[in-house]
């Protein structure tokens, strides 16, 4: 189907075409910019073009796809860079130089890699909707491929060897073919079979997360920070980090140069937990601030569904979106642009209901074809002036089971990461302590209480502190002071460009075990008459 512009306001572009649909996806203009329906009225359609729209002219064509916007899902996501819109950057710039040119379609798939395919099936089995027909080797993982949601029949023919990109692994009796790769539309949430309550921790390596505010399996968090407080150095330690299978990293709407020092460091790094390259289990998805705004608002889509890809064939993924303050952003841009009536802040009145969407889309399932696989979530928030209130925090913190507040006065401290000990919390704490106990020590909860309780009285310490001065409380008080600040200085605070940016459990678990041993002993050792300034010369000794 054909039709033209009528009229052009920024990204926003009037078309006149009968016969559209909500989200599809329209070529706009002679250079054939890739855009989305979002809005439709009697005689014309609202088309959100995703690339830049400069020399785009009314009356110049519109041509209609009739599918909605999707994603290639198959072998060779993995280690693959995509911009927003999943076109491969790194061919990209094989093809056309360092910067994207508009309109340029590449498939995300190499079409000319050759895989191995070995069927699971026979001819004959009976196949339904995302059950598994057979698997192919991507690095060190098997690559399941599923059937399509259009599939329910016989298998008449399997593939049973090298196959590439394109061709069928299967022949249903009725003809139809179950093709390698599928697509799927990025706003339909992949379909599952039940969701199971997440109980096995996210170990991120992260002292301050793993002891205190734990991550889950299939749950979520979010990171809320003002200016430089650390939201993306922690999102890239959970990255690199977390005891994951697959990571998908979005960049969305942050710093080029961060990504871009990003991907060269992850392209050295190991993964810690099976000592294989990290870039290997790691998708990145890219829509930088320097990148077109519109794409941005589809980006994360693009790789929450990547993501629930790999969840469907068994895996534990984990989403990290830098972040989501970008992202509303350009779904508020967009809407003033619709000239829709604007809600809180002038985001659109929809902000929630879209923020809790695509939070949903996380959780621990057990897949159709019966496996058991798992979608987290590590979201930050940038909340202008580091305002708490704004809606857009407001709308994650509805919906997220981890809150980790990054406090700017400790970044101004440089204590990093900037986690507030007393404003976050992990809604998994709970559940999660009998996996610490049983797999990593008894000790863990007692350890835990007894590091809480020792910032606690910190905490109130310090307000004595304030009014009558360090000289005027005892000796115990001051050993209380002096054990906090080791656990603030050297537990607490972990620097991302050490060997310590890493820390297992057990290591975790004796770091704090020491400071709480260390406190124990030297009040015993005050009770008994010694004094406080020779106790600690001889532990600095
Ligand atoms: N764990 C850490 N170890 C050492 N330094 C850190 C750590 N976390 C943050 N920093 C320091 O803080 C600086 C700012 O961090 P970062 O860029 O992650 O902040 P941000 O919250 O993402 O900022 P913005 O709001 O601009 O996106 C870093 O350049 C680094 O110097
Ligand atoms: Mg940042």
């Amino acid at each position: 189907m054909n039709g033209n512009i009528t009229g052009i306001s920024g990204p926003t572009v009037s078309v006149a075409l009968k016969g559209l649909r909500l989200f599809e996806r329209v070529y706009v203009g002679n250079a054939m910019l890739t855009g989305e329906v979002v809005k439709l009225e009697k005689e014309r359609a609202v088309v959100q073009v995703y690339e830049d729209t400069h020399g785009l002219a009314p009356d110049e064509p519109v041509l209609a796809t009739g599918t909605p916007l999707a994603v290639s899902l198959g072998p060779g996501l993995l280690s693959g860079i995509f911009d927003g819109l999943q076109r491969p950057l790194e061919r990209l710039r094989q093809d056309a130089g360092p910067f994207i040119i508009s309109a340029k379609e590449v498939y995300a798939l190499d079409r000319s890699r050759q895989w191995r395919f070995h069927p699971l099936k026979n001819k004959g089995d009976a196949l339904s909707p995302g059950e598994i027909i057979g698997h192919v080797s991507e690095g060190r993982f098997s690559h399941f491929i599923t059937c399509g949601s259009d599939i329910n029949g016989k298998l008449s023919w399997v593939a049973d060897g090298e196959i590439n990109t394109e061709s069928p692994v299967g022949i249903l009796s009725d003809g139809k073919e179950i093709s390698l790769c599928q697509e799927w539309p990025v706003r339909v949430p992949r379909p599952y079979l039940r969701k199971i309550a997440p109980g096995q921790p996210l170990v991120t390596g992260q002292r301050a997360i793993d002891f205190l505010f734990p991550f889950s399996k299939g749950g979520t968090a979010i990171l809320p920070g003002g200016f430089g407080t650390g939201k993306t150095i922690l999102e890239q330690s959970v990255a690199k980090f977390a005891d994951v299978d697959i990571v998908v990293y979005v960049g969305c709407g942050e710093r080029g140069n961060e990504m871009a020092e990003m991907i060269e460091e992850f392209k050295t790094l190991k993964d810690p937990w099976t000592g294989s390259s990290l870039m290997e289990r790691t998708v990145l998805v890219i829509n930088t601030s320097n990148m077109p705004v519109a794409a941005r608002e589809a980006s994360i889509y693009t790789a929450v569904t990547i993501a629930e890809y790999y969840r469907d064939m068994g895996y534990h993924v984990l989403l990290l979106a830098d972040s989501i303050s970008r992202w509303a952003e350009a779904l508020r841009e967009i809407s003033s642009s619709l000239e829709e009536m604007p809600g809180e802040e002038g985001y659109p009145t929809y902000l929630a209901s879209r923020i809790s969407g695509f939070i949903e889309r996380a959780g621990v399932v057990e897949t159709l074809s019966g496996k058991t696989g798992s979608l987290s979530m590590v979201l930050s928030v940038s909340p202008p002036g580091g305002d708490f209130t704004e809606p857009v925090t407001q709308s994650c913190l509805r919906n997220t089971g981890t809150f980790l507040m990054l406090d700017t006065s400790l970044a101004h401290r440089r204590h990093y990461p900037a986690i507030n000990w007393f404003q976050s919390y992990s809604l998994y704490a709970g559940e999660l302590l009998t996996y610490y106990k049983d797999k990593v020590s008894p000790e863990w909860e007692d350890v835990q209480k007894g590091c809480r309780d020792m910032l606690q009285k910190e905490e109130a310490l310090r307000e004595v502190v304030e009014i009558i001065g360090i000289e005027g409380i005892q000796d115990q008080d001051r050993l209380l002071l002096h054990a906090a600040e080791m656990i603030r200085s050297t537990f607490l605070c972990q620097n991302a460009y050490t060997d310590d940016a890493f820390s297992p459990l057990e290591k975790t678990l004796s770091a704090v075990k020491k400071i709480l041993d260390f406190y124990k002993s030297a009040e015993e050792r005050l009770k008994q008459g010694a004094v406080l300034s020779e106790i600690l010369t001889n532990t600095k000794a």
